[in-house]
């Protein structure tokens, strides 16, 4: 089969290349998918360019070990283990896996759902680690409710596309942050408010937000702290591209460290996939809460030019390799 395989850390340009690698083979609690789309988020950028370097090693155990890449995918079930019951040859699944990027992939059945009816393989393959992010940064680390005013920054990207839809769909007042391009996306997609990144520093504001989840960590704890209610939160998911040993984890770390000196927290989180929360992601699809917003659609030969694409950090929503 086909597959984008990685030979070393660089860029994707230097160490990826479509190739033939062996099917995976299935064992007794696998699932065998045929691929028909899988979604890039910014961070298999990351671990392709291999910073920072400490994290390395967890980067290398995210691909398959043909060396193929990818986490998200959507596609139908070519084969199953004999201890797998959830799930039969032609299933429509969605979910995570190591090695997405290929025509065929291998995962347990724990890992999958059924894709959502009402969504295409391209957008079902998006319900993956930026959903996941949205999610449980607004639900569990924000415990955003009904009437809350949160601010998003970075509002047109993988993550804030999902966190502005999971936020209304939580009855949130949303004001979305994003360049002048994105403004009638963002709107378009749920936001009450826009504020142009481009025209208008939003930390020059009102103190009127009781959450902020920010996407890009182009402002400091100081500087969001006027704009947060005298109790609010900062997530800090975002920080610039990753460089060097350490890179990129400055950022979350001055974050938590100065709100010990403030009543306004600030705190980095790390997003995890798992079975239930894959439930909820494919009932908020169901139910027309959530429709993942796809900027391109590459086919698997152009797959290093879309790792490239996306790397470049201005996606709308999320890009999509179909099979
Ligand atoms: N905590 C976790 O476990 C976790 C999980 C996933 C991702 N993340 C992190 O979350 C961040 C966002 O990821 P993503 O997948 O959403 O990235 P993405 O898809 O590349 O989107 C980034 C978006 O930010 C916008 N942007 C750039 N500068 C901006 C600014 N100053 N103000 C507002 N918007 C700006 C870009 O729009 P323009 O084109 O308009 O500039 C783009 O749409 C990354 O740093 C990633 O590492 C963390």
């Amino acid at each position: 089969m086909k597959g984008v395989i990685q030979t070393g850390f660089g860029d994707p340009g230097e160490v990826l290349r479509v190739g033939e690698v062996a099917t995976p083979a299935v064992d007794d609690d696998g699932v065998l998918v045929r691929v028909r789309a899988a979604s890039i988020h910014i961070g298999a950028v990351y671990s392709v360019r291999g910073f920072p370097k400490v994290m390395r090693p967890l980067f290398k155990s995210l691909n398959a070990k043909s060396g193929v890449i990818g986490q998200n995918m959507a596609g139908v079930v070519e084969a199953v283990g004999t201890n797998v019951t959830r799930f039969a040859v032609g299933d429509e699944v969605f979910g995570s896996c190591k090695g997405a990027f290929a025509e065929y992939a291998v995962t347990t059945s724990e890992a999958l759902a059924p894709k959502p009816t009402n969504l295409t393989f391209e957008q079902a393959s998006a319900l993956g680690v930026s959903a996941f992010t949205a999610l449980q940064a607004l639900r569990t680390h924000g415990k955003l409710r009904e009437g809350r005013h949160v601010l998003v920054t970075g509002a047109s990207g993988g993550v804030g596309t999902f966190a502005v839809q999971i936020a209304k769909a939580m009855g949130a007042e949303v004001t979305g942050v994003s360049s002048t391009r994105n403004l009638d996306m963002v709107r378009s997609i749920g936001a009450d408010h826009v504020i142009d990144y481009t025209q208008q520093n939003f930390t020059k504001g009102e103190p009127e937000y009781d959450l902020i989840l920010d996407n890009v960590g182009a402002h400091s704890l100081a500087d969001m702290r006027r704009v947060l209610t005298a109790d609010g939160l900062l997530l800090a998911n975002g920080a610039p591209a990753p460089t060097g040993w350490f890179g990129g984890l400055g950022h979350p770390l001055k974050v938590m460290v100065s709100s010990l000196f403030s009543k306004q927290q600030g705190r980095p989180f790390l997003s995890m996939e798992n079975e239930e929360d894959l439930s909820t992601l494919r009932e908020l699809a169901e139910t027309g809460k959530i429709t993942p917003v796809i900027d391109q659609v590459f086919p698997l030969e152009d797959a290093v030019e879309a790792v490239t694409s996306v790397g470049k950090g201005h996606n709308q929503g999320t890009s999509v390799i179909a099979m």
